[in-house]
């Protein structure tokens, strides 16, 4: 090949490259990364990238060199010279393939062992996945239970999903992990967050009509902050704890109502602090309300609400539990209304 022409090639795949990597980068495709897991997957990602953009690079160089340089006159109809391959071009073009497919795959190997690695002293969060809320337990602080996933900064979280009815799938973009919840199955996964921040947690699995409402928020704080939430949390311990308070915890019901007495701010179902004002409106004891809208929540819709999208299991909740909801409900309205 001339000097001149190599120049020429080199130029236009350096060219190439330059718009590729600019695509890459300057539009952000993906969101800011918050945890030590999402760094490594973002580093596999440009790892990946990098190289494909090097492949286009050469690709497009080869290409626009052999349309321009071996463009056949428009009254030229007679076949080109018989090839007959190239050793040397088949050797390459089999062994550098194949040494970049093995270095992504050694690349991503390490990065997945990492991922799973929880460390020695792991935060454990018993993740609820139902129809259509979340709810996070934490086992080692007196089984605290909240609808936001609150996590310290900097320490490896082992989350266990656990889900109620049907597959849910627990997603938060910034820290670029997905994983199904399954009925009967124990799934779990490693979160190192650290960044502190507000970031959106995402049902990302069709699991009924509330399922893009199916959303909640993980919230990252200093380790001194959680840990003034968790003592504010666990004052009086379980024992003293409102019975009916700890059934609407555990039950799911703060992932989508908003109630002041459990301070919760859920938006997918209609706000709890004024009770008693609607059932008024629908002509019944406060109490015989609040028990039929749970067991069966299409009988009464709220306002801007739609049927269909309160699940109907939790008629299936222990008699003792149900009622013990129903009382907090009954008591807790009068917190905000008298
Ligand atoms: Cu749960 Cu979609």
């Amino acid at each position: 090949m001339r000097r001149g022409a190599v120049v020429w090639l080199v130029a236009v795949a350096l060219a190439a490259c330059a718009v590729a990597l600019a695509v890459a980068f300057f539009i952000p495709w993906l969101p800011d990364t918050a945890s030590e897991e999402s760094e490594r997957i973002s580093f596999v990602f440009w790892f990946t990238t990098i190289i494909c953009i090097a492949i286009f690079g050469i690709v497009a160089g080869l290409t626009l060199y052999s349309v321009v340089k071996f463009r056949a006159p428009l009254d030229d109809d007679s076949d080109g010279p018989p090839i007959h391959g190239h050793t040397g071009i088949e050797i390459a073009w089999t062994a550098i393939p194949a040494v970049l497919v093995t270095a992504i795959g050694i690349v991503s190997a390490v990065v997945l062992a990492r991922n799973s690695d929880a460390g020695p002293n792991p935060l454990r969060v018993d993740v609820l996945g139902q129809q259509f809320a979340w709810s996070f337990t934490y086992p080692q602080q007196n089984r605290i239970t909240s609808g936001h996933l609150r996590l310290p900064v900097g320490r490896s979280v082992e989350l266990h999903f656990q889900a109620r009815d049907v597959i849910h799938s627990f997603w938060v973009p910034e820290f670029s992990q997905k994983q199904d919840t399954v009925p009967g199955l124990e799934t779990t996964l490693v979160i190192t967050p650290n960044k502190v921040g507000t970031f959106p947690v995402i049902c990302t699995e069709l699991c009924g009509l509330g399922h893009a409402l199916m959303r909640t928020q993980a919230i990252v704080m200093p380790q001194a902050e959680f840990d003034a939430w968790i003592r504010e949390r666990s004052q009086g311990g379980d024992g003293a704890r409102d019975p009916g308070l700890a059934v609407f915890d555990s039950a799911g019901c703060g992932g989508c109502h908003t109630l002041a007495a459990a301070r919760s701010s859920g938006e997918t179902g209609p706000p709890l602090d004024d009770l008693a004002s609607r059932a008024r409106q629908a002509g019944m004891p406060l109490e015989d309300f609040i028990r039929q809208s749970i067991v069966e929540p299409d009988a009464h819709i709220a306002e801007g609400y739609e049927a269909g999208v309160m699940p109907k299991t939790f008629g299936d909740l222990p008699k003792e539990q149900l009622d013990a909801l129903v009382r907090f409900l009954v008591e807790s309205r009068g917190d905000t209304t008298e």
